[in-house]
């Protein structure tokens, strides 16, 4: 018999061609591999982060991720990337079944491209306008995200995203729950609202079989919900993305960074789109200092509020296996 859970994941795991509707969003230095196999292994659906990855890395790791796991898994690219198109191009030769487009709209013709390939799209949709708007430009599926989440971050909570636009667009195409979701009671509740299945990356980011340094881990396991904030925007002509990271001289360095980096633009040294690049690159260098080198007072140590939810280091299964009965006691509590 097909218990309530199974039914509510039903669409989004037929979607994904996973075993559950839980897909561990990709993180860049973190979802590599082993992370992305052992999840797929255990029955949820792993991403790679494609990170600061030319081509040929990428090629590399859908390979060596293969190796790992017969299970389908997906590949994040990030929009603005100026090889984009290449990396489509390596996806379509690994076969690679998803393709998630981050960093903000398709550019155009990249939904074609991927869908050409016979793969499926998935693009993050952070208001009801741009979700109408994606659906109708042939994306498959969307990630709604709040700001509860880790890494960067738009100014919605997930709670607002997922009253307004799971009503409509549920219906339309499936749509997958992100940002702060740390137990299986949530899932339900989420999926009760409509949603296809959920995407959680803070809960994922210290499993057993993540690289992570044990320095980052240590970090995650001592952290609290109040921990993990918001960079802040020190200049109204300088737009930074916010990330959500754990507080630490980091967060410091990212200010002076910000003042540098507008200091150019009034020099009429860079142009806006070079400082916005200086900007990201600064955050994916400092987030491998800390993710790699264990540096997790000077570098960026990303993670969600539901960072107090991850006490210890736990092998993917048993996290996914609670996540699911979390979920499904918490759905029985209600039909009793
Ligand atoms: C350490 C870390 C790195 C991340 N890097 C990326 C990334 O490179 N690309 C991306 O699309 N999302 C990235 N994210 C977001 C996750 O994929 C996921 O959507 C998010 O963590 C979900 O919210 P949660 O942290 O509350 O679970 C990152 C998150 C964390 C914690």
């Amino acid at each position: 018999m097909t218990d309530r859970l199974t039914s509510l994941m039903a669409r989004g795991a037929a979607f994904l061609g996973s075993e559950t509707a839980i897909i561990c969003g990709a993180m860049s230095w973190v979802s590599e591999r082993h992370l992305v196999a052992a999840v797929s292994n255990a029955g949820g659906f792993g991403l790679i982060a494609y990170g600061a990855m030319t081509p040929a890395l990428l090629d590399a790791e859908i390979a060596g991720t293969k190796a790992l796991t017969d299970k389908p898994f997906g590949v994040n690219l990030i929009t603005m990337h100026p090889q984009l198109f290449e990396l489509i191009d390596v996806c379509r030769n690994h076969d690679v079944s998803h393709v998630v487009l981050a960093g903000g709209l398709p550019p155009r013709g990249s939904v074609e491209a991927i869908k050409a390939n016979g793969a499926k799209v998935i693009c993050f949709a952070p208001a009801l306008s741009l979700a109408k708007k994606l659906h109708r430009s042939g994306v498959d599926a969307l990630v709604i995200e709040g700001m509860e989440a880790g890494g960067h971050i738009g100014p919605v909570a997930t709670g607002v995203l997922a009253q307004e636009i799971l009503p409509t667009m549920a219906l339309e195409l499936p749509v997958f729950v992100a940002g702060g979701i740390g137990r299986g009671e949530t899932i339900a509740a989420y999926l009760e609202m409509g949603a296809a299945g959920v995407q959680l990356g803070t809960r994922f980011a210290c499993a057993a079989e993540s690289i992570a340094h044990p320095n980052f881990k240590k970090a995650f396991f001592r952290a609290s919900a109040r921990d993990a904030v918001a960079s802040v925007q020190i200049d109204p002509r300088l737009p930074v993305i916010p990330v959500r990271a754990l507080k630490n001289a980091g967060t410091e360095a990212f200010t002076a960074k910000q003042r540098e980096v507008a200091q150019l633009l009034d020099e009429g040294a860079v142009d806006m789109g070079e400082a916005q690049l200086q900007i990201e690159h600064y955050w994916a260098g400092a987030l491998r200092r800390a993710v790699i080198d264990g540096d997790v007072e000077g570098g960026s140590v990303m993670a969600g509020q539901s960072v107090g939810m991850v006490t210890r280091e736990e092998p993917v299964a048993e996290i996914i296996a609670t996540l699911m009965a979390e979920a499904r006691a918490a759905l029985d509590r209600r039909a009793a």
